[in-house]
């Protein structure tokens, strides 16, 4: 998006681009709204879509394709083995990250997998500036354990820190110490650190941590899914980075990182994903287990005709107007909310707007998931639905006890060229009244409880009827409306 300075002195975020291709939406009535929530046991996931008005839960597999990446996909080359398709895509992902070989696979997690298995062992740690969900699941799979060493900074809801992603390196200094090198699996870094609000690291500090690994010879690991958030606030906030290109700062990144995952749902706007490396003997590991879990070395369970938009999306993530959409949204909806005091993560990050739950609804206590009720309410309030990111995205210890996240947010991800700003008002002003009636909304408790992934298909169920007085609330304040 350009900086256009309008007249009447008050800007909003200006889109360069178009709609050419559009969804109907429903928007459905408030009781069925209730019922709804109430048979996907207030688990968002579990909504069916065609009662969701504005789907904010993720922009996994979900932003806007641009009409080129929709017209490569009909001269995609269908073949088992050896495509064109692949090696325009093969071609295109390693000029994107400057490296020597690519291994595709089926998903982010699928590279979470197979890093996993060959590299973690049984008393391992893998030091990170914060887990993904399931990056973390797969390496306690292993046998390993997570270290979080995220700057303090990172933790805090309100900060005006250009770089809370960043990881704290006295600690993982500290952290090497203490397991010892050969311990080390890998020091995994998390462009655009998903969990806690879509915020960057910066350039310098991945080149700290660069350094460490390659004194101490354990690999860095770089999951470049939320890359394109991350090179954005690279570039608009770090002084060495201003007169640099994005491609540059991508090749910076890959240059200081031994393996490079990502998950093409996000990077690249398709669906699958890769592994990258420069390094021939990660490479071999790695390509062994590709026809294993994957496919074939030249699809990796991906098709065709997501490859091809695939290889469009990585040109344009080195696009500045193409990349800059979603993290202006997202600044717009923050700032909105932040100036009549909702609570919400500053600075504004990538992937969505991130409400702070545990101030939201400061009365719920954390064993009753006052994210999720939020977002249980927020739903009935808007027909939006939004993402859990706390303690229900967590998983209990070792002996079963529930562990409390760090945060307890609800995420409200903007995917990319997906909404209008009138839809991204309508977002907030549902939100707003949620926040004068917080007083309504109690807690949930699990009535159907997985052991591993839990957020993504548990049960739950109010603690009390205070949906019924919500719905009560939102009859009297709105009248008829939807
Ligand atoms: C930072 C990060 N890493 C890994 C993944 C996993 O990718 P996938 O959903 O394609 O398996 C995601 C997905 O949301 C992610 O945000």
């Amino acid at each position: 998006m350009a900086t256009v300075k309008f007249y009447a002195g008050e800007s909003f975020p200006l889109e360069m681009h178009k709609v050419r291709i559009i969804q109907k939406l429903n928007l459905i009535p408030l009781d069925r709204r209730g019922k709804a929530i109430a048979e996907a046991g207030n688990n968002t996931f579990l909504l069916h879509n065609r009662d969701v008005f504005m789907d904010m839960l993720t922009d996994s597999g979900v932003n806007a394709m641009s009409d080129r990446q929709v017209a490569s996909m009909m001269y995609a080359d269908d073949s088992y083995a050896g495509s064109e398709t692949f090696t325009r895509l093969d071609k295109s992902v390693k000029h994107f990250f400057g490296t020597k070989y690519f291994l595709p696979t089926h998903q982010g997690r699928a590279c979470e997998n197979i890093l996993s298995q060959i590299f973690v062992k049984k008393g391992y740690v893998v030091p990170m500036n914060y887990h993904f969900t399931t990056a973390k699941a797969l390496i306690t799979v292993n046998g390993g354990t997570v270290e979080e060493l995220i700057i303090d900074e990172g933790l805090k809801i309100r900060s005006d820190h250009p770089f809370k992603g960043d990881i704290n390196i006295d600690r993982l200094n500290q952290v090497i110490k203490q397991y010892g090198p050969a311990k080390v699996a890998y020091i995994r870094m998390e462009a655009g650190t998903n969990l806690v609000g879509g915020q960057p690291f910066s350039l310098a500090n991945l080149a700290e941590v660069s350094k460490i690994c390659r004194a101490a010879d354990i690999p860095l690991v770089l999951d470049a899914s939320l890359l394109a958030d991350n090179l954005y606030f690279n570039k608009k906030r770090e002084a060495a980075c201003k007169d640099m290109t994005l491609h540059e700062i991508v090749l910076k990144f890959a240059e200081l990182s031994d393996i490079i995952y990502f998950s093409a749902r996000k990077l690249g706007f398709g669906r699958g994903g890769g592994i990258c490396t420069n390094n021939e003997e990660h490479f071999l590991k790695i390509r062994e287990m590709i026809p294993l879990y994957e496919g074939f070395l030249t699809y990796g369970g991906m098709s065709v005709r997501e490859m091809e938009a695939i290889a469009v999306g990585l040109e344009e993530t080195l696009d500045e107007d193409m990349i800059s959409q979603g993290p202006i949204f997202i600044d717009y909806m923050v700032k909105e909310l932040d100036k009549r005091g909702i609570p919400v993560i500053t600075p504004p990050g990538g992937l969505g707007c991130h409400v702070d739950a545990k101030a939201f609804l400061d009365h719920i206590p954390q064993p009753h998931y006052p994210a999720g009720a939020l977002g249980s309410a927020y739903y009935i309030a808007s027909g939006i639905r939004g993402m859990e990111r706390g303690t229900l995205s967590e998983q209990r210890d070792e002996n079963g006890e529930e562990r409390l996240s760090n945060m307890e947010l609800l995420r409200l991800a903007l995917p990319r060229r997906v909404f209008t700003l009138s839809q991204v008002n309508y977002a907030i002003d549902r939100l707003i009244w949620l926040y004068e009636n917080r007083r309504l909304v109690e807690g949930l408790k699990f009535v159907e409880e997985p052991k591993i992934l839990r957020f993504f298909f548990g049960r739950l169920a109010p603690v009390s009827d205070w949906q019924t007085k919500l719905i009560a609330k939102f009859k009297q304040d709105f009248g008829d409306s939807l």
